[in-house]
């Protein structure tokens, strides 16, 4: 116990003197505060990719009409969608047109108001920007390295001149395409004028694209990406609401967990480990994890049925009364899954198994700081045993991990940063082309207007509840400098090493018990 209260005392210095990686409002200070709040996550959203393959096959279309899904309440939502209320106030209302008219995007959006300089330093994990782009360091990225990512890509989007284009390749799974593209036209709202012309290709499906060996990375844009893969990671549609599952915009879905996470504190949760997800897309080996008796490895497992909850109202996957577990697990699927952020949020300490993919958010963690690691291999159900017993034993420290990491996800994941997220990595990104970019012939411009006007249903809800209404009165908070590489490999060690700690633990406690 006084060596595990030696390492904690060391993994909470370090960070909170981390000072480059906090922003600027405090918020790695912030994070170490003895506990004042707690709250319950959901997990619910694995089951997502389930959905997905079976709702591939219901609707033949593959996607899924929102007309479906209508019918289901919403509770009135108060707050404004975005926290950069401007001083001057000036607001780009939805113009739709009456009648037949066909829709236009409106000219008179764009402004060139004068804007503050922000005083924000952005969180640490925006320093993953440089090393995403790392690859074209020294080359560039011309257009032929642009267009070769055709072949997988969803659309190609250009912006010029502040105006949005879009030339698409293939349809997305479910609306992923439509509401990564309504993001940006937001980021565009919130920073009129600010982005500069750039010229990429976008992919939206899970697993990464395969490349020979001899290739460079390609000039792609992903949700996630892995070690090999390298492609550059941008944040998910659901940010912006995912309608076939009827989870709500990070925004709103986010005040509520924290809301709710006040509801059950942390010692009064149930002491088991909760999961709830879909297993069919590659998660099968967690539910051995079940066991036969209730405590056989300390978890609480459940398996979600998309179609059967869009039917009933999804009543049983609500996100924001998921936090009713000490601990929760993480795991991927196919690939990252979006129910990550959902899960952290939740005060509950996280049981992360050891992902494969990163998104943009994840590398910034650390084991025992954010999360309990849990190795992938097949003594997961012993470690998530171990894990469980170890934060019953130490509740303390159990609480510490589950508070830094929903306020890691409350202070540097908020929308407002994750609007800056974007604008960043296009902002880098865009230094880097080695060309004009133009409107391709096949393109159509794109706005919110001719997203929006005809959409209808919870797309209508979702797109009204998340759009910009004015242009922020700040810049986007200052970008980090890069790691420089020793620093980097510290880090990566820094992991790796507490990563290892857990498990010299687990081994320790296990020879323990067996000499006993
Ligand atoms: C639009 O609607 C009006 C009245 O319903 C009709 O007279 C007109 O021809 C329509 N225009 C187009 C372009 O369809
Ligand atoms: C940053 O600017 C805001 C608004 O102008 C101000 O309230 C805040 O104190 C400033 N923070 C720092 C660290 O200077
Ligand atoms: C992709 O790019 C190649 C080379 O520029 C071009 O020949 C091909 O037609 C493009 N494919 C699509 C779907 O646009
Ligand atoms: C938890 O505490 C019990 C009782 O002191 C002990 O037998 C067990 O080994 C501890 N387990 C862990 C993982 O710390
Ligand atoms: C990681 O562990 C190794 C071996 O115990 C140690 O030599 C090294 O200094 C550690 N690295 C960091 C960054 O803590």
């Amino acid at each position: 116990m006084k060596m595990e209260n030696d390492i904690f005392h060391k993994i909470f210095w370090w960070s909170s003197s981390d000072s480059d990686s906090g922003s600027g409002s405090g918020t790695h200070r912030k994070c170490c505060r003895p506990i004042e709040k707690i709250v319950p996550t959901t997990t619910g959203v694995l089951l997502i990719f389930l959905f997905l393959f079976v709702a591939g096959m219901c609707f033949s279309s593959g996607w899924i009409d929102s007309s479906i899904l209508s019918g289901i309440s919403y509770p009135k939502q108060n707050q404004e969608t975005t926290s950069k209320t401007p001083t001057i106030t000036q607001e780009f209302p939805l113009r739709c047109t009456i009648g037949n008219e066909t829709q236009t995007c409106p000219r008179d959006y764009s402004t060139t108001n004068i804007v503050r300089l922000s005083n924000l330093t952005c969180p640490s994990y925006f320093k993953w920007i440089y090393e995403d782009l790392k690859s074209w360091r020294e080359t560039g990225i011309t257009k032929e390295m642009v267009e070769k990512a055709n072949k997988t890509a969803n659309f190609r989007l250009v912006i010029l001149n502040g105006k949005v284009y879009v030339e698409k390749y293939r349809s997305s799974f479910q609306t992923r395409d439509k509401f990564t593209l309504w993001g940006i036209l937001q980021l565009v709202r919130l920073y009129p004028g600010r982005l500069p012309d750039l010229e990429l290709m976008f992919n939206c499906d899970d697993n990464p694209v395969g490349r020979s060996p001899n290739e460079g990375p390609p000039a792609l844009f992903r949700y996630c990406a892995d070690q090999w893969s390298k492609e550059i990671v941008f944040p998910d549609w659901s940010f912006w609401g995912w309608v076939e599952t009827n989870i709500k915009p990070w925004n709103q879905l986010l005040d509520e967990i924290v809301e709710g996470n006040k509801r059950i504190k942390w010692k009064d949760r149930v002491p088991f480990a909760y999961w709830r997800g879909n297993p069919n897309v590659g998660r099968k080996d967690l539910m051995a994890c079940r066991g036969s008796s209730e405590n056989e490895w300390n978890t609480h497992l459940y398996v979600q049925d998309w179609r059967k909850e869009s039917r009933g109202g999804f009543r049983q996957s609500n996100l924001a009364q998921q936090c009713t577990h000490r601990y929760k697990i993480y795991i991927e699927g196919w690939a990252w899954s979006v129910s990550e952020k959902y899960i952290l949020a939740c005060d509950s300490m996280t049981l992360f198994v050891m992902p494969r993919y990163y998104d943009f958010f994840t590398r910034g963690m650390v084991p025992l700081q954010h999360y309990w690691p849990i190795t992938r291999d097949n003594k997961k159900c012993a470690s998530l045993k171990f894990a469980v017993e170890w934060g019953n034993n130490h509740t303390d420290l159990a609480q510490k991990i589950g508070d830094t990491s929903s306020n890691f996800i409350r202070d540097e994941l908020k929308m407002d940063y994750v609007y800056d997220y974007m604008f960043h990595v296009l902002n880098e990104y865009s230094k880097l082309l080695r060309f004009k970019p133009t409107v391709p012939p096949g393109a159509v411009e794109l706005c919110s207007e001719t997203m929006a006007c005809s959409a209808n249903g919870i797309m209508r809800k979702f797109m009204e509840d998340t759009m910009v209404k004015s242009p922020s009165d700040s810049s986007p908070c200052n970008i980090p400098p890069p790691y420089d590489p020793s620093t980097l490999e510290e880090f990566i060690e820094k992991k790796s090493n507490l990563t290892r700690q857990v498990q010299m633990w687990q081994h320790e406690s296990q020879n323990i018990n067996k000499t006993q």
